[in-house]
């Protein structure tokens, strides 16, 4: 079984060559599933469950990726969100409540400094869970931080106190994704 985790990590690759289109096998429902499990069942400081998501595709997809890209001014910064709008089948955004992070700094306050960047680690992984998953589900993906133009984008469509984290980009793989090179990093047994 843990071989076939640790595949799945490996395959798991920025993709920027995207299809605006899911493969035939798959459904946008099936995506949210994927979501939604990983969002249940990763962890978070004190069993909090922070984190958050939504699943743009279709018009608001399009709608919010445009509002990213008009709202950049020069030429080469739009030209990631622009892509992401025309090729990109949809978006995953994450987000951490903050609400729930002032709790546990009210409930906890020995550790009161320490709680933003939990929550930044759980969303990270939860991030980063999603790629895998949906990688090895046939999608390509890739990962984005416009994070202030999608909260103005997104307004009144999601809470005023969930904190934009992250987007994840996906569509069908038109490319394979580039070489990657490796440093010698090994990790050592200390006994
Ligand atoms: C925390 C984190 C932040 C990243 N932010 C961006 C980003 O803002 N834009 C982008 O194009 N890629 C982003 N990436 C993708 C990395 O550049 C990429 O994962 C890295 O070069 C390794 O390549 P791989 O994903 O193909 O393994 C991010 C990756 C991580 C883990």
């Amino acid at each position: 079984m843990s071989a076939q985790i640790l595949k799945s990590i490996a395959s798991r690759r920025t993709i920027y060559a995207l299809k605006p289109e899911l493969p035939t096998e798959l459904s946008i429902k099936n995506v949210q599933a994927t979501v939604q499990s990983i969002i249940k069942d990763v962890p978070t400081a004190f069993n909090s469950q922070g984190n958050r998501a939504v699943i743009l595709t279709g018009a608001t997809h399009k709608a919010v990726w445009d509002s990213v890209a008009n709202a950049i001014d020069s030429p080469a910064g739009k030209k990631r969100p622009e892509s992401v709008r025309d090729e990109a089948a949809g978006s995953v955004i994450f987000f951490t409540d903050d609400k729930v992070t002032e709790g546990l700094q009210e409930n906890f306050p020995a550790f009161a400094s320490a709680f933003p960047d939990f929550a930044n680690h759980s969303s990270g992984a939860a991030q980063i869970d999603s790629w895998t998953a949906l990688e090895a589900s046939g999608l390509g993906a890739h990962l984005q931080h416009y994070n202030g133009y999608v909260k103005a984008a997104l307004g009144s469509k999601i809470p005023e106190n969930w904190t934009v984290q992250a987007q994840l980009c996906f569509g069908t793989p038109a490319a394979p994704a580039g070489e990657k090179t490796y440093i010698e990093n090994p990790v050592d047994i200390l006994e």
